[in-house]
């Protein structure tokens, strides 16, 4: 039994059993986690929510303990720079929503709260 990976809001759960990133990990389940430095730690933009058993997570990188602050292997982590392990275990990842997708589905529930006035 491998490192079982719980994706929330998305609800998705795969397994892992041999060391990915957990960008990886995110798009083998088909968890969209947004990236533009290709996995560098260059763009802070697959910043994830970690919770669960540290055992199975790699410490926080040169990279990220310099641009996060993090001392933790959960909390805030770069998606790209965190490995899980394989090892028995269970984690949760929060992805947080992209925030175009957010906007237009703030827009739109304003609008509808706007069109029932009438
Ligand atoms: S993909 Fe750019 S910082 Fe992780």
């Amino acid at each position: 039994m491998g490192t079982r990976v719980r994706f929330e809001p998305q609800g998705i759960e795969i397994e892992i059993k041999h060391a990915v990133s957990l960008l990886d990990a995110a798009r083998r389940a088909g968890v969209s986690v947004r990236t533009r430095c290709g996995g560098k730690a260059g763009c802070l933009m697959c910043k994830v929510n970690v919770d669960g058993e540290e055992r199975v997570l790699t410490p926080p990188s040169s990279p990220e303990q310099r641009k996060l602050g993090v001392v933790s292997t959960q909390g805030l982590r770069l998606a790209c720079q965190v490995r899980v392990s394989g090892q028995e275990g269970l984690i949760t990842v929060t992805v947080p929503e992209d925030p175009l997708k957010a906007l237009v589905r703030r827009q739109l529930a304003e609008r509808h709260n706007d069109d029932s006035l009438w």
